[in-house]
């Protein structure tokens, strides 16, 4: 049976799954729990300092109050399991964790990840850089006492609610800074966590040339939903905005991860966002990620849906005759920025063809149509010099009638 074992870091895990930091690792417990639920690692909540009131739900499903039929007229962009949270609870403070539940949270035998903030909550008076500072040198002490009480690593969180998030008037330098500060401190790796963001790369090269030892993107969303029923916002919360969790979010994360590849980070990449699947997560791999963390999925689903996972993937591997995750790791991305739409040509059946003429209607070649209709039989014909191989008449024939010549491009190395 293929194998699904991973060294992420130095790290030898079980399983590419990792609980994600959050409600299943919010104390010791819990974490254990995680872990003897078959986790290949698991990442503690937040480790804080004070603990915060929970002002609004943490979890809401937003299908349940917002129905499915307002997502999408064609409802081909219904989320399935769109969930929102909103969590600013922090059931352990950094000193309970090195107090006690680390102790008990190691007793599940996986590596367990402290996850801490990355950056510091500012006061209006304080000076944003005298605040990262201190931050930072705080965060290297409390790295160095977590890595002697055994910790397998630790992962600086950007998107927490309550503290500073990247990209709104944080600069690489401020992570930097934190990032370095840690690294000097411990030997043990020091993740990254990030939110969704369009120039992910350019946070994932500032990281990496920092120290840091591994990106996870993309532990948050901003988003807000309305309640249109009801005339309100869906989750209303203490800042107006909430956090967008669980099977919807896939193809944000996937951006990030995949771009990040193929702008040639190298440090390994664990995608964490909208994983819900065994497919989810060979898709994830094939966009270059070493391994996945999960949350909403298995707080949904339950426990053993890590488990279940696993051996799919293995029964996946199998069926497409891969040894391990190693083999198709990255995979899908070879083909990354290097399509020229130009060069696809759209040809049409004429024995398909009705004459319907919506196609040369709707050429999105514009005033000059690249498709008119023959003068004898009243058929579509395509001008090939015309045609830029934007697909648009493919997608609009109602009988089928037009392919896309040379799309898609064959594949430059075969999978092994
Ligand atoms: C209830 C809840 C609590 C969370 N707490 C934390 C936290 O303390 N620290 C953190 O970095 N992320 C936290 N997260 C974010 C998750 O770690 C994860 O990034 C997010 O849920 C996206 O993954 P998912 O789609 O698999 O749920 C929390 C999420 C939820 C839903
Ligand atoms: S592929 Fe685009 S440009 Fe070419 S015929 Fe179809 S709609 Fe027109
Ligand atoms: S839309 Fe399809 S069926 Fe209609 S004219 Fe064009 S090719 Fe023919």
């Amino acid at each position: 049976m293929a194998n699904t074992e991973i060294e992420l870091c130095g790290i030898k895990l079980k399983n590419p799954i990792i609980v994600a930091a959050g409600n299943l690792s919010q104390d010791g417990e819990k974490a254990r729990k995680s872990a003897l639920a078959g986790a290949g690692a698991v990442v503690t909540k937040t480790a804080g300092n004070p603990k915060h009131p929970c002002y609004s739900p943490a979890y809401v499903r937003i299908s349940q109050i917002v129905p499915e039929t307002h997502f999408s007229p064609t409802r081909q962009s219904t989320p399935g399991y769109m969930t929102m949270g909103h969590d600013h609870w922090i059931t352990c403070t950094a000193e309970d964790w090195l107090e006690r539940e680390l102790d008990i949270a190691l007793k599940g035998g996986v590596p367990i990840i402290i996850n801490t903030s990355g950056s510091p909550r500012i006061a209006s008076a304080e000076q944003p850089h005298d605040a990262w500072k201190a931050h930072a040198a705080r965060k290297a002490e409390l790295a160095t006492r977590f890595e002697k009480k055994g910790a397998s690593g630790i992962e600086l969180t950007y998107q927490t609610a309550q503290f500073a998030c990247l990209g709104s008037g944080v600069d690489t330098n401020q992570m930097q800074m934190v990032i370095r500060a840690v690294k000097q401190a411990v030997q043990i790796p020091v993740w990254v966590k990030m939110p969704y963001m369009h120039d992910i790369e350019m946070w994932a090269a500032a990281a990496e040339s920092a120290g840091a030892d591994a990106v996870v993107f993309t532990g948050a969303a901003r988003v807000v939903e309305i309640d249109p029923e009801a005339g309100r916002l869906a989750v209303p919360t203490d800042s107006g905005w909430t956090a967008w969790q669980g099977a919807g979010r896939r193809p944000l994360t996937m951006y990030c991860v995949a771009k990040c590849t193929a702008h040639g980070i190298k440090i390994p990449i664990i995608a964490n966002g909208g994983v819900w699947s065994s497919i989810d997560i060979i898709k994830f791999i094939m966009a270059g990620a070493t391994a996945v963390q999960l949350l909403t999925a298995i707080t949904m689903e339950g426990m053993g849906t890590i488990r279940k996972l696993n051996s799919e993937i293995k029964q996946w591997l199998d069926s497409h005759g891969y040894k391990s995750l190693d083999d198709i790791r990255g995979l899908a991305i070879e083909t990354w920025g290097e399509i020229h739409q130009e060069e696809f040509k759209a040809r049409v059946d004429p024995k398909q063809c009705n004459g319907c003429g919506l196609c040369v209607h709707l050429c999105r070649r514009g005033r000059v149509s690249a498709i008119r209709l023959d003068e004898d039989r009243g058929l579509a014909h395509v001008d090939q010099s015309k045609c830029i191989g934007c697909a648009y008449c493919t997608i609009v024939c109602p009988s089928g009638a037009i392919s896309l010549a040379g799309w898609p491009p064959p594949r430059k190395n075969q999978p092994k």
